[in-house]
């Protein structure tokens, strides 16, 4: 199996990339791997709906989108991870926005069921310094409600927050999350 995870921090290598690769490293036997929003150009929507997916979930716009949506049609998993920012972090929400875009208006041009994302298992992971499940609810019910409508797959949980799982970094600082970890 392909796992891929995403990355939704705008601070590269920050500390929900270092959860993530702890995470991976526990399914080391499936090829796996980690694309950081930080490292990406990825603009905003245009709103350019005549050009609008020409074909299938395909942007008109040039820049790294549709690399990462290429990662996630490939993927047979996705694990989300994204830090709280107050709200998402807003490269992570461009994102978001142009993949929702390319939803509606695939529908429009093409018709039903060339969602390449539809029953895609994914896993929701938030990050934020205190670990408050506040912080956390509300990043995870944002992601959720992305992947509801892109009918994705979402791995529940038998805890708190149900919807995915919450991660303590108990500082700002990149590399403390590592600090938390149970003996
Ligand atoms: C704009 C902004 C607002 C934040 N607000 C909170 C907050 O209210 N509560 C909290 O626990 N952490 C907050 N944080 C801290 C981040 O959630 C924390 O540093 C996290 O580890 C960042 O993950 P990253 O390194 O993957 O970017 C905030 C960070 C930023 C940049």
């Amino acid at each position: 199996m392909r796992i891929l995870g995403v990355v939704g921090s705008n601070r590269k290598d920050g500390n929900s990339y270092l959860l993530l690769k702890e995470m991976l490293k526990d399914i080391s036997y499936h090829e796996t791997k980690i694309v950081q929003m930080a490292e990406l150009n990825i603009k905003p929507c245009e709103l350019c709906f005549e050009k609008c997916a020409p074909k299938p979930f395909e942007c008109a716009q040039d820049d790294d989108f549709q690399k990462l949506l290429t990662e996630m049609k490939q993927a047979d998993g996705i694990i989300f991870a994204c830090p709280f920012y107050f709200y998402v972090p807003s490269k992570f929400q461009v994102f978001l926005e142009r993949v929702s875009c390319l939803d509606y208006f695939t529908l429009e041009r093409h018709g039903e069921d060339k969602n390449p994302l539809k029953g895609k298992p994914c896993l929701l992971v938030t990050v934020s310094a205190s670990g408050s499940s506040f912080n956390a609810f509300q990043i995870l019910h944002h992601l959720q409600e992305f992947a509801l409508m892109m009918q994705m797959k979402t791995v529940t949980s038998r805890f708190w927050p149900f919807i995915g799982f919450s991660a303590k970094a108990g500082g700002i600082e990149k590399g403390s999350i590592l600090n938390e970890r149970k003996p």
